[in-house]
């Protein structure tokens, strides 16, 4: 198998959480790689943003501007797509609280973004490929905290791992259609999420994190996108289920 199979020419690719971070970055490479790419997010600039690198560079962008709690709304955005093949689901809010501060509304929130966003960004898409009989690809975005757990990270580790597995379940249900369904978790990732979460304490976090992957740094959105890129084309044809970690290796036991 030679690297065209990561050819994505007249696939289409609705990537939600496009107008930033991680979800920007899967946007242009999915694009780079040939697909159509179908840009969803609440935040309209910076998706017009993340739109107009796309087109800049020579590839087709279509912008949604949506809430992916929204299931009516997002439904709409997914549809315009006709034939999805690829639904990459990354868009995400950061919450921490200790367990014992934790607010009702705080972990509906999280819940309602982190998970049933994902959920319905999967189920649409889902539907869709069933109905034209396409052998799609699903990526969903889970997250390092569901290996490690951490002080604070109730709501979004459980929302993640809730997302692990809707994504195992999901992969079992499709597969014998030919859909494959993955997740990505990442370790800690320089994006606007992260700068926002740990707001003026970036270099002493930073170089804690790094100091804990034996490649000696913190990963970058682009880190993401190329695993993201491989679950949603052919070179990852026999891969369902899965996990796969971006994470610079901090997960060993070295
Ligand atoms: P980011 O904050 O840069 O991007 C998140 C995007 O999601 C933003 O464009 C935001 O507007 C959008 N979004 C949030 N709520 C939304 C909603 N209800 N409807 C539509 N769009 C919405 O964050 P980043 O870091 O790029 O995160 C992307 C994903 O990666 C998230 O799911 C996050 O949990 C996950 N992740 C991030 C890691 C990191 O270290 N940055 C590590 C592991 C996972």
């Amino acid at each position: 198998m030679a690297v065209d199979a990561y050819d994505l020419t007249a696939r289409t690719a609705f990537v939600t959480g496009a107008a930033s971070g991680i979800g920007r970055a899967c946007a242009l490479l999915l694009a780079r790689a040939g697909a159509t790419v179908h840009c969803a997010d609440l935040d309209l600039p910076g998706l017009d943003e993340t739109a107009a690198q796309i087109r800049a560079e020579g590839g087709t962008a279509v912008p949604h501007h949506v809430d992916v709690t929204d299931r009516t709304g997002l439904r709409k955005a997914v549809e315009a797509c006709e034939r999805p093949h690829i639904m990459a689901a990354i868009a995400g809010i950061m919450h921490s609280s200790p367990v014992l501060e934790t607010r009702d509304e705080d972990l509906d929130r999280v819940l309602d973004v982190n998970f049933k966003g994902v959920l319905y960004a999967c189920q649409e898409a889902a539907r869709l490929m069933l109905a034209h009989r396409i052998r799609g690809s699903i990526v969903t975005m889970a997250s390092g905290a569901v290996d490690t757990g951490g002080p604070g990270l109730l709501c979004y580790g459980a929302a993640k791992a809730a997302v692990v597995q809707l994504t195992k379940t999901l992969a079992t249900e499709v597969g014998p259609h030919g859909i494959r369904v993955n997740a990505v978790a990442p370790g800690w990732i320089r994006t606007p999420m992260t700068d926002r979460h740990e707001a003026g304490a970036q270099d002493r976090i930073e170089a804690l994190m790094a100091r804990r992957s034996p490649l000696g740094r913190v990963g970058e959105p682009e880190d993401v996108a190329h695993a993201v890129l491989y679950l949603a084309s052919d070179a990852s044809a026999f891969m369902t289920g899965q996990i796969l970690r971006p994470n610079g290796g901090v997960a060993m036991p070295w």
